[in-house]
């Protein structure tokens, strides 16, 4: 195998990746990013509505009251301290963003434009602020393409279209990766002093998803095989609004800008489910009201999809009826120019015109909260105790800090990204320059090698497709918005026969080497397979719910029990492992605690682990 030797390797190109490869190599650091996509494509590019920075651009807003509103919104599962990290970085980093040339919209006053989001209030929850930073409806992409052009400035070199598929742990150290290049079939090795991993998240474990094809969960499944337990994985997000049956994102942003959620009455039901913040209440809790008004038989021609409506004489109806400023009214002219990307989406894939039609949404699988766990400054740990392993590093939706608790807030996975993708890059700037090289194994990246000709090799009767298409139907029915013991076990059995499957009878009809996505696509459903079952198992123990984790069997919120963050570990057996769930890894309370030992009283202490009200 060739062996690439480099101080950092970054697995990964969306913008966690960009930014701590453009600040280890800042620092100094010789950085190699490996990325299965051109990094352009990379999914960060699919993040719409924008990034949160309490600004105040357009209306007053602080960090502390963005730090309240993410520990508020994570159902109190957030770490505190982390949180408030979040919140005061994300003002430098938007202003850095802008510095870098990222095109903002602006405000008439020229300052970088600001909207409305879910759940973005100020004076700790009293009204909705404008907080979400835009760039029309890509924002997401406009911060790829300013990164990419960063790194590229900083010569940071890319290895495109070299897929990770292992990590290489020489006693408890991490020393690099294992990787194949999809152009020609060969292994690679990438031997560093400090791994870094930023593949985002898995939501094609779910049949309807706003994640790309490429969103396999490869970074954290590795890590998981590897010895890395997984925490906070029953978090799931369902973001309300997909395009029905597809699940391609339709930005919040549309009810930012004053869009609401309409049913087969004509009703605008979230006025039932949160009177105050309404249609923009919560990601959880908007999804659930959907799945609530189809089982009420109030979906759109009984089809279990509502209608977001962001037509100007209706949201201008809802703007008179609440007192708004005439200046807030939009016109065609506003929809065209804030929201075009999710226009041209509606027009080439549903033939709606939004301008003039409400468009048919559903809520869809979006983002995991959990993942590989790090400290703040994005050291993968190993324990509850916060042992980190020593060259591994993670940031961006494939890690868990955790700053999202049990349910994100729309905007704060770009922060996440880049805060945390900095924080990683500067501590790795600094960890290289001290470290020894991890002597590689003799045998590095046989074992993953025998793997994949295992796969290559398979001529049994079941083709990856089918099983994929069996694994995210049965997670969708049995561990999506609402789960049940009974749910969450039918789904367990499921995997359980999918994984026998896909060991014991898989079928790969490609046995090519040059661009083989057969090959690629059938590991890459093992790695699902996986986070599916870890998803399922920390459901199944957690018997409450909270946040994006609904049981109807354990409707209340049970802080007495399980204000904790759960690990999941997996022995390293792909055909038949076994696992281990730990619900003991202590929530980080600390602004609750100041305020207790300032000697607030409890009516006066924001940070306490409290019932949401919207
Ligand atoms: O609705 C959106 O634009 C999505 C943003 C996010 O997930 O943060």
């Amino acid at each position: 195998m060739k062996v690439h030797k480099h101080d950092a390797i970054i697995i990964g190109a969306g913008g966690a990746g960009l930014m701590a490869a453009l600040y280890a190599s800042k620092g100094g650091a010789d950085v190699a990013v490996v990325s299965k996509l051109y990094p352009t494509r990379s999914h960060t590019g699919a993040a719409q509505g924008g990034i949160g920075a309490a600004l105040g651009n357009l209306d007053e807003d602080k960090p502390i009251y963005h730090t309240y509103d993410t520990v508020k919104g994570g159902d109190y599962l957030t770490d505190q301290a982390a949180a408030k990290i979040l919140a005061e970085n994300a003002v430098d980093a938007v202003i850095e963003l802008e510095h870098m040339g990222l095109p903002f919209d602006r405000t008439s006053e020229k300052r970088i434009s600001q909207r409305r989001f879910g759940g973005h209030t100020s004076n700790f929850g009293e009204q909705l602020v404008r907080r979400a930073c835009h760039a029309a409806d890509r924002t997401g992409h406009m911060i790829l393409q300013t990164l990419y052009q960063q790194c590229i400035k900083n010569e940071v070199k890319f290895f495109d279209e070299f897929q990770v598929i292992d990590m290489i742990v020489v006693d408890g150290v991490c020393a690099g990766v294992i990787a194949i290049e999809l152009g020609s079939g060969d292994y690679h090795i990438f031997h560093g002093k400090a791994s870094f991993f930023a593949t985002g998240g898995w939501g094609r474990c779910w049949s309807v998803t706003s994640n790309a094809h490429a969103l396999t969960g490869d970074g954290a499944a590795i890590a998981l095989r590897r010895g890395v337990p997984l925490q906070d994985m029953e978090f799931f997000q369902f973001h309300p609004t997909g395009i029905y049956r597809m699940g391609i994102l339709i930005t919040e942003g549309v009810r930012g800008e004053g869009g609401v959620l309409i049913n087969s009455q004509g009703e605008r039901f979230m006025e039932r489910y949160a009177p105050s913040a309404k249609d923009l209440a919560s990601r959880d809790v908007v999804s659930r009201a959907i799945y609530l008004e189809t089982r009420a038989g109030r979906s759109i021609k009984n089809r279990g999809y509502v209608h977001l409506d962001v037509r100007p004489q209706t949201v201008n109806r809802y703007f008179a009826e609440e007192g708004r400023d005439r200046a807030d009214f939009i016109d065609d002219a506003t929809v065209e120019r804030k929201l075009p990307d999710i226009l041209d989406f509606c027009r080439t894939y549903l033939g709606v015109d939004p301008v003039h039609e409400p468009m048919p949404v559903q809520p869809t699988a979006h983002y995991a909260m959990g993942g590989i766990p790090t400290n703040v400054e994005a050291q993968v740990i190993i324990d509850a105790a916060g042992t980190v392993m020593p060259g591994a590093y993670a940031a961006g939706e494939t890690a868990c800090v955790s700053v999202h608790g049990a349910n994100r807030l729309g905007t704060n996975s770009l922060v996440d990204l880049v805060v945390f993708g900095r924080r990683g890059g500067m501590c790795i700037a600094e960890f290289v320059k001290g470290a020894d090289w991890a002597a590689l194994p003799n045998d590095a990246g046989a074992e993953i090698q025998a793997e994949f000709e295992r796969i290559r090799g398979g001529s049994g009767k079941s083709r990856p497709g089918e099983l994929r298409a069996k694994m995210q139907e049965t997670m969708m029915d049995n561990v999506g918005v609402f789960r049940t013991e009974e749910t969450m076990r039918q789904g367990l059995d499921d995997l359980a026969e999918l994984r026998e499957r896909f060991y014991r009878d898989l079928r790969i009809d490609d046995k090519s080497r040059v661009f083989n996505t057969d090959l690629m696509e059938a590991w890459e459903l093992g790695c699902l397979l996986d986070l599916a079952d870890v998803t399922a198992r920390t459901a199944l123990e957690r018997k409450e719910s909270r946040g994006a984790h609904s049981r109807e069997d354990y409707q209340a919120r049970d802080d007495e029990n399980y204000l904790a963050h759960s690990l999941i570990s997996h022995d390293g057996n792909l055909a038949e492992p076994s696992y281990a769930v730990n619900l003991d890894k202590k929530v980080d309370l600390s602004l609750w605690e100041a305020e207790v030992a300032q000697g607030l009283p409890e009516d006066q202490q924001k940070f306490r682990p409290k019932e949401r009200v919207y």
